[in-house]
């Protein structure tokens, strides 16, 4: 088990480039297997998810290259096969192979997916999804002759079940309707992922307009890493530093900035840059989490350190119960309560502590506690961390944070 040492209280400064998204090249990587030839994918993450995704799509006959930044997946020569267990219970993005196997081969194997596991993650809309397109249920196997476009509106906004619709009715029959569908930045990149493989995808504001084709090899780069830039951003503002986090897309931060603008920081926004900085005292604010353009709910554990300079409230609308990672940050002396559906994190007082990453961005705030934090901590199962953030020792101690991965 790997681990952060981190000596907290040293303000960090300077800036860093965002990484590509993580929940975007996740879903681009999958949907390869709907199409046939050889696709270039810029700008891929080099963490662990990624890499169990590419173990995933390499059981099925892709062949994956990696040149620097870029990912060559060809799939030429495709083969069935029932996915390895082991690999699909280690990543989340593994339910992408419900729609892309079963669009790409007539039968999927039922993923059982792993990933963060901070609330009860259901699957029943991505399974309506690939019913409605003509798949069949056969115990723990789908499988179709032919996927046939649909119309399909989901009850709430899901970002997986949206990625795995996009993905089977790209290479459906005639046309499908998706209607309730997640407008996250990572559901368009997907879709400018397919359309430059030949899909026939046009975006209204009600639905999205799929009709099926055959695919060929695709070409794309990854948008930047929106959740990664707010936890740069955020680990110069705790430690009273002034980062830059640049190739990033402002607009897809907006929520957060407006955060910022609540608790008094001095934020400066460029094309493809922010700057921020805390001049004057915090402020109380409340973080409201929603699908997009609303408050991602990734960046509310990594704004629960922010919170606890001046107190403040965080209401998770995408999943109720995000606030286990809390316990990790306890022993920091962050002070917090929960009631049914709302955290309250309290003025704290913060010192050294011991702790383990609970989850991929739990484990984050846990740096970024002992960062604010005097002394020297531990973050323990940093392999959690590894699987959704790109070189982020490598990234911290470019900023001047004292962090040293233990690699045992
Ligand atoms: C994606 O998860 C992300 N994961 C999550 O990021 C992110 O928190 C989440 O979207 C919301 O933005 C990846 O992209 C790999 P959802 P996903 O389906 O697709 C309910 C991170 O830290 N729902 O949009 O699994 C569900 O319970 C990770 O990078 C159903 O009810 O999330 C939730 O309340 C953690 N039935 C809501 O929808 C379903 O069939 C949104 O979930 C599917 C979802």
């Amino acid at each position: 088990m790997k681990s952060f040492s981190i000596i907290g209280g040293v303000p960090l400064f300077g800036s860093v480039t965002a990484s590509g998204s993580k929940n975007a090249a996740l879903p681009i990587i999958f949907s390869t297997l709907v199409t046939r030839g050889v696709c270039r994918i810029g700008r891929v993450p080099d963490i662990g998810d990624v890499r169990v995704a590419i173990e995933l799509i390499s059981e099925l006959g892709a062949k994956v290259r990696r040149v620097d930044g870029d990912l060559y997946v060809d799939t030429r020569h495709l083969t069935y096969r029932d996915h390895s267990a082991d690999l699909c219970c280690m990543i989340r993005a593994s339910t992408y192979l419900l729609g892309s196997s079963l669009a790409a081969f007539g039968r999927c194997k039922l993923p059982q997916s792993g990933g963060c596991n901070f609330s009860p993650r259901p699957i029943d809309m991505h399974l309506d999804a690939a019913l409605a397109f003509g798949g069949e249920r056969a115990g723990e196997y789908l499988t179709a002759t032919k996927l046939k476009g649909a119309v399909i509106s989901f009850p709430k906004p899901s970002v997986g079940a949206t990625i795995n619709a996009l993905i089977m009715a790209s290479v459906a029959e005639g046309e499908t309707l998706i209607r309730g569908y997640a407008r996250e930045p990572h559901v368009i990149a997907l879709s400018d992922f397919l359309i430059s493989a030949g899909a026939d995808i046009t975006f209204t504001d009600s639905f999205v307009r799929v009709v099926g084709r055959e695919l060929h090899g695709g070409d794309v780069s990854v948008i930047p890493d929106m959740i990664e830039a707010g936890t740069y951003l955020t680990a110069g503002l705790i430690t009273h530093g002034r980062v830059t986090v640049r190739g990033c897309d402002p607009k897809e931060l907006s929520s957060y900035l407006d955060l910022l603008d609540r608790l008094g920081a001095d934020v400066t926004v460029g094309s493809s840059s922010v700057t921020a900085s805390l001049t004057g005292d915090p402020k109380p604010v409340a973080v409201t989490a929603e699908p997009y353009p609303g408050f991602p709910t990734d960046l509310q554990p990594i704004a629960a350190p922010l919170l606890s300079f001046a107190g403040g409230e965080i209401y998770d609308r995408v999943w109720q119960s995000r606030y286990g990672y809390l316990r990790a940050l306890e022993p920091f002396g962050i002070r917090y309560s929960v009631t049914a559906d709302t955290a309250r994190i309290h003025p704290s007082v913060l010192h050294n502590a011991d702790t383990a990453a609970p989850d991929l961005r739990g484990g984050m705030a846990a740096i970024l506690t002992a960062l604010m934090a005097k002394g020297e901590s531990r973050v323990n199962s940093a392999e959690t961390v590894l699987r959704g953030y790109e070189q982020p020792t490598e990234k911290l101690s470019y900023l001047g944070a004292h962090v040293t991965l233990s690699d045992p």
